[in-house]
This record gives C-alpha cells, structure tokens and sequence, in this order.
C-alpha cells in the first residue's frame, strides 16, 4: 500500500508563526511536525509516500526530506495551489495512487500507535474503507463518530452538540474507489471538499470499518495541541528529566 501525508492549508490557528513557514514545519519538541507522521507510515512498512503540501514554503520539504533515502522509502512531493479542504488535497494523489489502495495521515497528527497491524487488517477488508477513533474530552473540535453494535453510524464533522465522544482522528485507508467518491463532493459552509463527506459515504454504504486507538494521539494545529504533542513527546523521549 501507499502512503499519503496531507500537509496543505494555512496554518491560520498557528500565526504569526506560520506567516513566515509552513505549520508542518514548525518543531513538536525536537523535530519538525511533518516527522511524526512520516514516522507513522515508516514505521509501519510503507516504502512508496506522497506529501501534498501547500503552496507557500514548499521547496522547505523537498530540502528538509529529500528523496526519502534517509528514512528508507521513497518520497513524491505535489502541491495543493489553494486550501481547498482535506479531500481535495488528498485528490491531488489519485496519479500517485494507481488504483490501488492508500493509507492517508494529516500532516499534524501525531499518533503514538504503530499501525502495521491496522493495514494488514485493511489489506484483508473485502473493500471500503478504515477509519480511526480516539475518545477526546472536547470531541467539538474534530469530526465525531456516533457508533452503534460495532459500527460507525455517521460521522459529523464539528458538531456543537457530539453524539459522543470519539473523534474521528487523521488517519484514512482507502480502496480505489476514493477518488471518485472525492469527485461528487460539493464545499461544505466552510468552503472545503470535507473528509468527513468521504467518511461518510463508505459509512452509509457500510463499508467503513474503523479502529480505536490504544495509545496517544493529538493534532498539533493550535497553539495548546502543539505544545500538548511536544510535552508528549518530550516525556516519551526523555522519561526522567
Ligand atoms: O485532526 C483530526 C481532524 O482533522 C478531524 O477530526 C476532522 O474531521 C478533519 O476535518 C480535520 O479537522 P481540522 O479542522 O483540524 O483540519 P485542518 O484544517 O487543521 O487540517 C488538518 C491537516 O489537513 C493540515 O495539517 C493539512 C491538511 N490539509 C488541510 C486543508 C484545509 C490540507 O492538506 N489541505 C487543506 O486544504
């Protein structure tokens, strides 16, 4: 399987930091964000990864990454031209995905889980889609799964009112179908192809199968998640200081 790392947009929630980078850029304690999850698809035996960033500062990762060599896989790069939501960056990799299926991880998601076993598990899913949950205290900020005997029902993205508490966290596996799905969307009140829309049609389908993650996961995309993944990562890397 391939992997795709989304990491366009603007980093608004990060100013003025990202005025003069780009958020992935930015450190989660002693590394730049975009490490963790690349860290994430290597770890878990992804060789070929395509990194859609946005437009500005986008050489930074080509000199940052390189070819992969450093790392053992092999790295694309393409570049989203405006933010036009999650599931249009993640169209931008349908040359790259060649039919087959994808495994997507949002550029500042940190996940302390290894998933191997979750894309072997995928890898023998007739079809569909997996998806991945985390219960959160403050579910609003994220798109929430309401889950029922073993199955996601619906997936609301930012509800004022969560019918739980699981967030719908930033990792994806995809079939082929993905694309097409991505070329119905229409923006959403916020002007974004939404993954949650992707999300779902493979839950209303019932193709959706989904995964709670056993251990630490935060984005990093404000200021109090950012400093939450770097006090999380400081901790794992250095328990006794
Ligand atoms: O972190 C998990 C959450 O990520 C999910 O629970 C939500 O369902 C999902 O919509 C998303 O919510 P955010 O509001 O946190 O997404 P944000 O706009 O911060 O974008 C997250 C990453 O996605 C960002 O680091 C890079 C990538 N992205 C985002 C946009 C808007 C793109 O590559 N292109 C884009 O146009």
């Amino acid at each position: 399987m391939k992997g795709i790392i989304l990491a366009g947009g603007l980093g608004t929630r990060l100013l003025p930091c990202t005025r003069v980078t780009n958020k992935h850029l930015l450190p989660v304690y002693d590394k730049p964000m975009i490490y963790y999850p690349l860290g994430t698809l290597v770890h878990a035996g992804i060789k070929e990864i395509l990194i859609v960033s946005g437009k500005g500062h986008a050489g930074h990762f080509l000199e940052l990454l390189g070819d992969g060599r450093d790392f053992g896989v092999k790295l694309s790069y393409t570049v989203q031209e405006d933010p036009g939501g999650i599931a249009q960056a993640l169209g931008l990799a349908e040359d790259f995905a060649d039919e087959g299926r994808i495994v997507v991880i949002l550029g500042d998601n940190i996940v302390e889980d290894d998933i191997k076993d979750y894309i072997d598990n995928f890898e023998k899913q007739d079809k569909g889609a997996k998806l991945f949950l985390k219960e959160v205290p403050d579910p609003e900020r994220f798109g929430v799964a309401e889950v029922r005997d073993g199955k996601i029902i619906s997936i609301e993205e930012k509800p004022k009112q969560p019918k739980s508490n699981f967030a719908a966290i930033g990792i994806y596996m995809y079939d082929d179908k993905v694309f097409d799905v991505i070329k119905t969307l229409k923006p959403s009140v916020r002007g974004e192809l939404e993954i949650t829309d992707v999300n779902n049609f493979y839950v209303n389908q019932g193709i959706a199968t989904y995964e709670i993650l056993k251990g630490f996961w935060s984005d990093a995309g404000k200021f109090e998640s950012l400093a939450r993944a770097s006090d999380f990562v400081r901790q794992k890397e250095r328990p006794a200081a």
